[in-house]
């Protein structure tokens, strides 16, 4: 039976360091990290996630504003919330939550988003710089799997790790960051031969939204599985993208779903809130200037 990577007690941890540095920034600089959340329509797993990240913001001691905008809100509408949160010195952070409903143009309201206050790391200027290896701003549950990976003492470097999924959130990013440590990666979708490609994996990461698609049989035995999958059961449990029991008994460590990546993306986003503002994000959107910011006290 595999070890259970536990996410909750690592995403705490991450939180604890988080909250720490921003006490340092407060005191030294007087400057508190903002985050401001956009979320658009009624959607119940967008408003848990939107909550839950307002939440962990004020724990740690940022400001945190949550923006919930009507369904059927215009484009034009959305954008100027966006440029107008571009402007505001005491945002340091912008995230859009998505999905957004289908009338938005989702592509163009990333665009909008300053790369310097992007903590999504989904402005194309962030997605090019992960691309090419430069830095930036990076995905937030992909930084949460790498995290996990250090937590347990595995270093991609060599392994063979397999991607299930190919979105622009998790599973390019996570491709992309797991060959930037040397591993040797493979990136699997719906026309895939799944079983074989997964059974050759040493470090396995699914993150598709289909419950149980990876059947616990075709895990390689000894490898490591992350299942970013959040998948609701008739019975309203959750459950993630790989048959877990199966899976587990193969594995040398495997996340649970919940607790394993959800909590670690959380973590990860107001680590990324905490750089921005350390960069200035807030008042010159530049990374040229450490602490433009500094003087302005949390209202
Ligand atoms: N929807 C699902 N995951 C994410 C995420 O990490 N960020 C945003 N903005 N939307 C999401």
């Amino acid at each position: 039976m595999g070890q259970l990577i536990d996410g909750k007690e690592v995403a705490a941890r991450v939180r604890a360091e988080v909250k720490a540095e921003a006490a340092l920034l407060r005191e030294r600089w007087g400057l508190v990290p903002g985050l401001a959340v956009v979320r658009v329509g009624d959607d119940p797993a967008s408003r848990t996630y939107v909550s839950s990240k307002k939440k962990a913001a004020a724990e740690v001691g940022f400001l945190s504003w949550e923006y919930a905008l009507e369904a059927d809100v215009s484009q034009e509408a959305l954008l100027s919330l966006v440029h107008q949160l571009n402007e505001d010195a005491a945002v340091h952070g912008i995230l859009v939550q998505l999905p957004l409903p289908g009338h938005l143009d989702t592509d163009a309201v990333l665009a909008a988003v300053r790369p310097e206050k992007d903590v999504d790391g989904f402005h194309p200027v962030n997605a090019g710089s992960l691309l090419l290896g430069r830095p930036g701003a990076r995905p937030c549950t992909p930084l949460g799997i790498l995290r996990l990976l250090e937590e347990i003492g595995c270093d991609p470097a060599g392994k063979r790790a397999v991607v299930v999924g190919r979105s622009n959130i998790v599973g390019k990013p996570m491709a992309l960051m797991l060959l930037q440590r040397h591993a040797t990666v493979t990136v699997c979708h719906s026309r895939s031969d799944l079983p074989s490609e997964v059974s050759r994996a040493d470090i396995l990461v699914v993150a598709v939204g289909v419950r149980e698609l990876v059947k616990g049989d075709w895990v390689r035995p000894g490898a490591v599985v992350i299942d970013v999958g959040i998948n609701r059961r008739e019975d309203g449990g959750l459950v993630g993208d790989v048959e877990f029991a199966r899976a587990a008994q193969r594995a040398s460590f495997i996340t649970p779903v919940p607790g394993g990546v959800g909590p670690m993306t959380v973590a990860m986003l107001l680590r990324n809130t905490l750089e921005a503002a350390t960069r200035g994000a807030g008042a010159s959107g530049t990374l040229t200037e450490p602490f433009p910011g500094a003087g302005r006290l949390a209202r």
